[in-house]
């Protein structure tokens, strides 16, 4: 698959759109020998020993921060965490002096979350050493859970290219689905996007391999994989939506909707969930499931990035 002359050591992972399709298909192709990894009775292999990756969230996480730190320590990297509520950030220190303090003790990569879009870009402007990954900045992009969603989808269908993939809801505010669409895009994979209006980008409509529709029959019919997104409650702007329970009505994900789908249709949400408002408990913890998978992937992928970034290899 992936061409032997492809290296992503020392690049800044900001978003999909800079990443080719053979540097995917290397972050996927690593991912699959890491994922090993998390099945062994011990799980250390020395690849980054001597490295130190910070994580720097000024955003809420549960899945991301903890599976990159722990992605960092199967790998034998040292690790710390910095998040906004119990640092400096609290007395007002600016996000260019806390990347300066980070740099200046020496990390080698800092994987970092902010509410505002561009922020790891900037960051990139400011440190000399240290790799950035971006862990999602506001609503631009979100590029390893963009990677773990292929790497799922990989896992399970066999291939990626032709594959029809419908992401419901809350695009205009999600990440997540920017990261998706791009990495999705660049695999060959058809993207069905559906949701209320006022969350959905018109523009996207005239990109190739980009359907929009109004209903979401329309997305999920005959679709190999249904992303369902988490509906932005802190993002939004008053009457993006009628109610939560108009919204669950129309374009919440349940039994019923999903037999429109393949019969061997794969449901993917990124986590965290809303049940009952984009996706029903019987979806979320039915057979067709892949949302605990994509937790445990989320670890693979990012042991992937962070050994590609620090190292250029794969590890042992
Ligand atoms: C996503 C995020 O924070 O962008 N969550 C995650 O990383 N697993 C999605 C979301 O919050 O809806």
């Amino acid at each position: 698959m992936a061409k032997n002359n492809v290296s992503l050591r020392g690049k800044h992972v900001l978003g999909l759109e800079d990443f080719s399709r053979d540097e995917i298909e290397l972050v996927l192709e690593t991912a699959k020998e890491m994922k090993s990894i998390i099945h062994r009775d011990i799980k250390k292999v020395p690849a980054l020993r001597g490295k130190s990756i910070v994580t720097l969230f000024y955003e809420p996480s549960t899945r991301t921060r903890s599976s990159f730190e722990t992605a960092g320590k199967y790998l034998g990297a040292d690790v710390v965490n910095i998040t906004a509520g119990t640092s400096s950030i609290v007395k007002g220190e600016s996000l260019r002096d806390t990347l300066l303090t980070v740099e200046a003790m020496g990390f080698d990569a800092i994987v970092m979350r902010h509410k505002q879009e561009g922020a790891a870009e900037y960051a990139t402007k400011v440190v000399t050493h240290p790799v950035i990954v971006n862990a999602g900045d506001g609503a631009h992009a979100h590029p390893s859970q963009g990677l773990l969603n292929l790497f799922t989808l990989l896992q399970h269908k066999g291939k990626l290219e032709g594959l029809k993939v419908a992401i419901l809801g809350d695009i205009l505010h999600s990440r997540v689905a920017r990261s998706d669409i791009w990495g999705m895009r660049r695999m060959g994979i058809e993207v069905h996007l559906a949701g209320p209006g006022t969350m959905l980008p018109r523009f996207l409509s005239e990109e190739p391999g980009i359907f929009v529709h109004e209903r979401v029959e329309d997305a999920i019919k005959d679709a190999d994989a249904i992303n369902v997104l988490r509906i932005q409650l802190e993002r939004q702007k008053a009457g993006l939506f009628p109610s939560k329970r108009e919204y669950a009505r129309l374009y919440g994900i349940n039994n019923a909707r999903l037999a429109l789908a393949k019969k061997d249709v794969l449901i993917l949400h990124p986590g965290p969930m809303n049940k009952g408002l984009e996706i029903s408990p019987e979806v979320a913890y039915g057979d067709h499931s892949a949302i605990q998978e994509q937790v445990q992937n989320g670890v693979a992928v990012r042991m992937a990035l962070l050994t590609l970034v620090l190292m250029g290899g794969k590890a042992q």
